[in-house]
Order: structure tokens, then C-alpha cells, then sequence
């Protein structure tokens, strides 16, 4: 290992880390009322997932910050996209939609907890994402772009509508834009949304932005790409979740349509055309670099 990279794995655990702690404090307490739905809440978010999405934005802000970032912002900003993510995770495994029992390697928040309870736990971390991004100590016009951004990320036309299309869409064969769509959609515009809310809490140029959208469009695919290719390849105990649900469940997925070979090649052109997207931000953009390799090439 270089030590660049070595550099980059204590980055990603102290992000981590501090995605861990600022959740922890942005979320109600168990002893609050309803102490039920409370602990379903904590229990989805803390204590495991590899925080993807705060990494990216902890990486976004780093990358265009000029003189340091805005260390509160930020973490709202991860808070919030994390947020989006373990509520998205929440109602995912529902058995209304993949019927899923296992997660970060515990049981899902339905089996724990019931499924009336999980739903709401799914509205409550939806709302309470919002109310983190709400209270970024920003200009106020940058807070309303961020709103929006996420807001939109997490809509109809963003993961909520490309989860729709992947319940549509089982037992069909879609045609490779089909697939491409759905993708973009149910997993890439939250990755697309966390970097671009890295940009926008630390002020970040309009060719900055750009840079960071075309890095994330790229990112955002491979992410859902890999995603399938490891639920052929990986086992349910490093996945932390049942390997072999898309075949069992006939969903279309990037490995289905294309093959494995293919698309692990399409994954790796992704990861060079990320890299391509962020050389305008020069050395600023290292970490984004490295964390788009992390996100091709990881094992769970
Ligand atoms: C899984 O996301 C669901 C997808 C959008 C593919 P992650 O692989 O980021 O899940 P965690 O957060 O690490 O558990
Ligand atoms: C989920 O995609 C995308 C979300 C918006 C949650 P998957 O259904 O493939 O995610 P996993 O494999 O259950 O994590
Ligand atoms: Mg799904
Ligand atoms: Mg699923
Ligand atoms: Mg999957």
C-alpha cells in the first residue's frame, strides 16, 4: 500500500467517525417520546453502514473550500444526505418492496421493530433531514439552494421515482437506457445530491460545481453498478445483507442485462471518467480521486 493510501483509509474512518457522532446528535433520543420510534430511527442509522454519501460531501467541501470550510455546515449537510440514505434503506427492505430481514448485518428495521413503526421511522428520518439542512449556519440563499437540491435528489424524479421504475420493473428485460435511467435515479441522484451540497455549503464556484456534478454523475452510476455486481459475487456476511436478492427477486440489474465482465468494465471506465471530471479542481480534488476508486473497487 503507498501511503497516500494509507492516508486516504485513516480520511475515510475519521469521516467516519465524524458522521457517526453528528448523527448521533442530530437524532432524537431513545428516552424522548415515542421511545419506540425513536429506537427504530437510531437503530437504522447508527453503528454501521460505510457512510458513502457523508463522505462525499466531507470530500465535495474539502475540495472547493478556499480557507477552510464550514466545519457545522458541513456535517448538516452530511447528516442530511445520510439521513435521506438510511430512510431510503428503511423502506427499500419493507416486504412491500424487496423483503429484505438482514441489513448492516442486523436484522431490518420492520423485523426489529414492526412494520407500522418502520414506516414512520422511514417519514421521521425523511423530516428530520430537512430540519438538519434547515439549520446550516449559511447564507440563507445557500441553505434554500440546498433544500432544493436535496429535496429534488430524493423525489419523484429522483430516488423515490427510480424506486418505482425498480418495482416496475421485475420480471422485465430493460433495454440498456432503461436500466441506465433507472439507476441514475433510485441510487445516483442522492450520491449526485451529497456532492453537490459539499459545494454549495462552502461557497463553491459555478465551474467548481460543474467539475463536482460531472464527477458525482459518474460516481453515482458506478455506485449502483457495483452494488449489483455484489450481490453476485459477495457473500451475505460481508455484504451484511442477502447476497443473490436481485436474481432471486428477477430484477434487472447491470450484471442481468450486461454480463459480469461487462459490467465491470463499465464500472471501471466510470471510475476513469470521474477522475477525468475533477482534474479543474487540481489537487484539491485528491480525496474525491481516491473515493471514487473506493466506490469501484470495494468488496461490501
Ligand atoms: C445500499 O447502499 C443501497 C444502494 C443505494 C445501492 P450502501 O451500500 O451505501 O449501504 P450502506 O450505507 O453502506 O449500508
Ligand atoms: C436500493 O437499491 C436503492 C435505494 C434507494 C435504497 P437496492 O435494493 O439494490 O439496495 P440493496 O441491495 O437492498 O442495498
Ligand atoms: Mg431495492
Ligand atoms: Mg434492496
Ligand atoms: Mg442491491
Amino acid at each position: 500500500m503507498t501511503g497516500s493510501r494509507d492516508g486516504f483509509s485513516s480520511w475515510m474512518a475519521a469521516c467516519g467517525e465524524r458522521a457517526e457522532q453528528a448523527l448521533a446528535r442530530a437524532l432524537p433520543e431513545e428516552n424522548a417520546v415515542p421511545h419506540s420510534l425513536h429506537r427504530a430511527m437510531r437503530y437504522a442509522v447508527l453503528g454501521g453502514g460505510k457512510r458513502v454519501r457523508p463522505m462525499l460531501t466531507y470530500a465535495a467541501g474539502e475540495a472547493c473550500a478556499s480557507g477552510g470550510g464550514n466545519d457545522a455546515a458541513l456535517d448538516a449537510a452530511a447528516v442530511a444526505v445520510e439521513l435521506i440514505h438510511a430512510y431510503s434503506l428503511v423502506h427499500d427492505d419493507m416486504p412491500c418492496m424487496d423483503d429484505d430481514v438482514l441489513r448492516r448485518g442486523r436484522p431490518t428495521v420492520h423485523v426489529e421493530f414492526g412494520q407500522a413503526t418502520a414506516l414512520l421511522a422511514g417519514d421521521a428520518l425523511q423530516t428530520l433531514a430537512f430540519e438538519a439542512l434547515g439549520g446550516m449556519p449559511i447564507a440563507p440563499g445557500l441553505t434554500v439552494q440546498a433544500l432544493q437540491v436535496l429535496a429534488a435528489a430524493a423525489g419523484s424524479r429522483g430516488m423515490a421515482g427510480g424506486q418505482a421504475i425498480d418495482l416496475d420493473s421485475v420480471g422485465k428485460a430493460l433495454g440498456r437506457e432503461e436500466l441506465e435511467a433507472m439507476h441514475r435515479l433510485k441510487t445516483g441522484a442522492l450520491l449526485r445530491a451529497s456532492a453537490a451540497l459539499g459545494g454549495i455549503v462552502v461557497g463553491a464556484s459555478s465551474a467548481q460545481r460543474a467539475a463536482l456534478d460531472g464527477y458525482a454523475q459518474a460516481v453515482g452510476l458506478a455506485f449502483q453498478v457495483v452494488d449489483d455486481i455484489l450481490d453476485v459475487t459477495a457473500d451475505s456476511a460481508r455484504l451484511g445483507k442477502t447476497a443473490g436478492k436481485d436474481a432471486a427477486a428477477d430484477k434487472p440489474t447491470y450484471v442481468s442485462i450486461l454480463g459480469l465482465e461487462e459490467a465491470q468494465a463499465l464500472a471501471e471506465r466510470l471510475r476513469q471518467a470521474a477522475h477525468e471530471a475533477i482534474a479543474p479542481l487540481g489537487a484539491g480534488g485528491a480525496r474525491l480521486a481516491a473515493l471514487a476508486d473506493f466506490i469501484v473497487l470495494r468488496d461490501r
